[in-house]
Parts: structure tokens; C-alpha cells; sequence
């Protein structure tokens, strides 16, 4: 469907869980504590999806905090993959569990994923993340193994920390049919950081080539180079804002949709979710009509939640 400004919404970011067993510095810390009672169930989640199917989207990514901690989280994929009209099912996960639920996962229906590998070395990705390199590399292996691709590793490069290893990750498309995206820094998790600007990296490796097939409707500005198998994305809300255009919006766990990642602004399901399914899909429409022009990024933007709770 159409938002105020001519931009076809077609893509639902859900977030099924605001909790996750990391403590990433550009998430947020603590979200190892947040409370499951607040979680949609798999039921409402699907009732949100088919509404959004209904209303022409035909893209769904599940996000969190961490989908995978959730333990009907293939009841939620197989409930989402019977909505015959959509083209992508995807998840966005830390990869620490995936080892184990790939297969399920795929059966279940999911199409592809998108995993955080934030640093190869096994003690800096610790120490940003809290987790165990070892898990998402097997998590990454098995997801391979089993279909789930394109696979697509975020890395959110932070100065200081992570930003000597920017050739080890090209190094890593360049060997595997893998896309590595550096993602630029957004204010949206416990702050007391500096992120890098996308545009430095390019500038500093001008045989970088934008490849061949780019899609507008995706934030990624896709690069590859000679004898690669892979491709390096980067995405650049920081310094090369893509709202205009942006096809998506957000459903955060405890049931309200943000319309913008950039803006506070946000729409309440829970009534609706109570009623019929026309009242959910005028709750979703009132949010996309609503849906900003743009984000507030370069205007000091003060997010009144962090990233897990809003979806990643
Ligand atoms: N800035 C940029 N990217 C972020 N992510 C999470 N928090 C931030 C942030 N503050 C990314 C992670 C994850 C994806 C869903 O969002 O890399 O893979």
C-alpha cells in the first residue's frame, strides 16, 4: 500500500522478542532482563502478518532481540509461510542458536537470514557482544548447509573497537558467496560510542565496484570487486539518508507499530488485536499514512527505546 508520500509499504519488520543473551554496546546492554510477559503470541503475531499480507505486503522479516530465543519460533515461521502471497520470509538473528534450529527453520518455511557477526576474532567478539564466536560460525555453517540463503552478516563497525578489521571482513566476500554489510552506528542503544562512515571506507578502496544488480527498495548500496564470490553491502542511514525510499515498517514485541526508526512515533495493536480483522488493518493503514517523511537522524535524535525493544 501507498504511505502519504508515494512510497510503496510492503515490508513488516516483526519483532517477536524484546529479550536476548547478548549485551551488544550499540543495542543494549541489559536486554538479557527484559520480561517475556509482555510477548505477543504466535497466534497474534500471524493474525499481524496476515493483516500486512492482506494489505499487499509481501516481504516479513522476524527480528528482536533474539527471534531464536523464542520457542515457538517455527510455529510463528510455519504460521507466517501458509500466507501463500508473500515473497521473502527472513529472520535477522545473533546466530548463536541457529546451529541447532536451521533445518527446522527452513522446513518451517523461512527463506533466508541475516546473521551479526560483528568481529572474527573470538575475544573481540566477545567483548562486544557477550557471546561465543565458535556458536554463530557453526550457526552460519548450518544455515549454508541447509538452504537458508543469500546469507547476509550485519557488522555495526565501532571506532576503536571492531574498525582494524574492515579488510578481513571484504577478505571473508571475497572467498565466500557470502554479503557482509557494514551497517553505520545509529543512536539507538546504550550510546558512548563512534561509528564509521560508510563513505570513508569506499574512499579509501576506490576498486570497490557497485554490483551489477542493485535494488532500490533496499537500504544496502551493494558492492563487489573482481574475483569475488561475495559482495559487501553498506548501509548508511547516518550519511546517506535512504528515506525516500523506504518500503517498511516496524512491529515492536509488545504489540505497536513504528512506522519510522528514526521517530518515537508509534501505534498502538493491542485494541485492535482484540477486535476484527478490519479493525487491525486500519490500525496498520492509520500507521503507514502516518508513516514520516523522513528520519530524525541528523536532528539529534532521542530514541525512548532501544534497539531490542524496537526491533532490529
Ligand atoms: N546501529 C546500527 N545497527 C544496529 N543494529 C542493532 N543496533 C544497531 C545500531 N544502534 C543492527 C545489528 C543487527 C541488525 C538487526 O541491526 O547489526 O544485526
Amino acid at each position: 500500500m501507498l504511505d502519504s508520500y508515494g512510497r510503496s509499504i510492503e515490508y513488516l519488520r516483526l519483532s517477536v522478542t524484546q529479550r536476548c543473551q547478548q549485551k551488544c554496546t550499540y543495542c543494549s546492554k541489559s536486554s538479557g532482563f527484559c520480561i517475556k510477559d509482555s510477548e505477543l503470541s504466535a497466534e497474534r503475531l500471524v493474525m499481524i502478518a496476515k493483516a500486512c499480507a492482506q494489505l499487499g505486503f509481501n516481504k516479513i522479516r522476524l527480528t528482536g532481540g533474539e527471534p531464536l530465543l523464542r520457542r515457538d519460533i517455527c510455529e510463528i515461521v510455519t504460521g507466517i509461510s501458509a500466507l501463500k502471497s508473500l515473497g521473502d520470509i527472513a529472520i535477522t538473528t545473533n546466530g548463536q542458536l541457529l546451529k541447532d534450529c536451521a533445518r527446522d527453520l527452513k522446513q518451517a518455511g523461512l527463506m533466508r537470514c541475516n546473521i551479526s557477526l560483528d568481529s572474527l576474532r573470538a575475544d573481540k567478539y566477545k567483548e562486544i557482544t557477550g557471546g561465543d564466536l565458535q556458536s554463530v560460525l557453526g550457526g552460519i555453517h548450518a544455515a549454508q548447509s541447509c538452504g537458508l540463503d543469500p546469507i547476509k552478516l550485519n557488522v555495526v563497525l565501532i571506532k576503536g573497537k571492531n574498525d582494524d578489521e574492515i579488510d578481513d571482513f571484504i577478505e571473508l566476500a571475497k572467498e565466500n558467496p557470502l554479503e557482509i554489510r557494514f551497517i553505520e552506528l545509529m543512536p539507538l542503544g546504550d550510546g558512548g560510542q563512534e561509528g564509521i562512515n560508510n563513505s570513508e571506507i569506499l574512499r579509501q578502496r576506490e576498486w570497490l565496484r557497485p554490483a551489477e544488480c542493485q535494488n532500490s527498495s533496499q537500504p544496502a548500496a551493494v558492492y563487489s570487486a573482481q574475483g569475488f564470490k561475495g559482495k559487501i553491502g553498506f548501509i548508511s542511514p547516518i550519511s546517506h539518508s535512504f528515506c525516500a525510499n523506504c518500503n517498511r515498517i516496524r512491529v515492536t514485541s509488545d504489540g505497536y507499530i513504528r512506522p519510522c526508526l528514526g521517530s518515537n512515533l508509534e501505534y498502538s495493536l493491542k485494541e485492535a488485536l482484540e477486535g476484527t480483522e478490519d479493525a487491525l488493518k486500519q490500525c496498520i493503514v492509520q500507521a503507514v499514512t502516518n508513516k514520516p517523511k523522513g528520519s530524525c537522524f541528523g536532528q539529534g535524535f532521542k530514541t525512548n527505546r532501544k534497539m531490542n525493544r524496537i526491533g532490529g
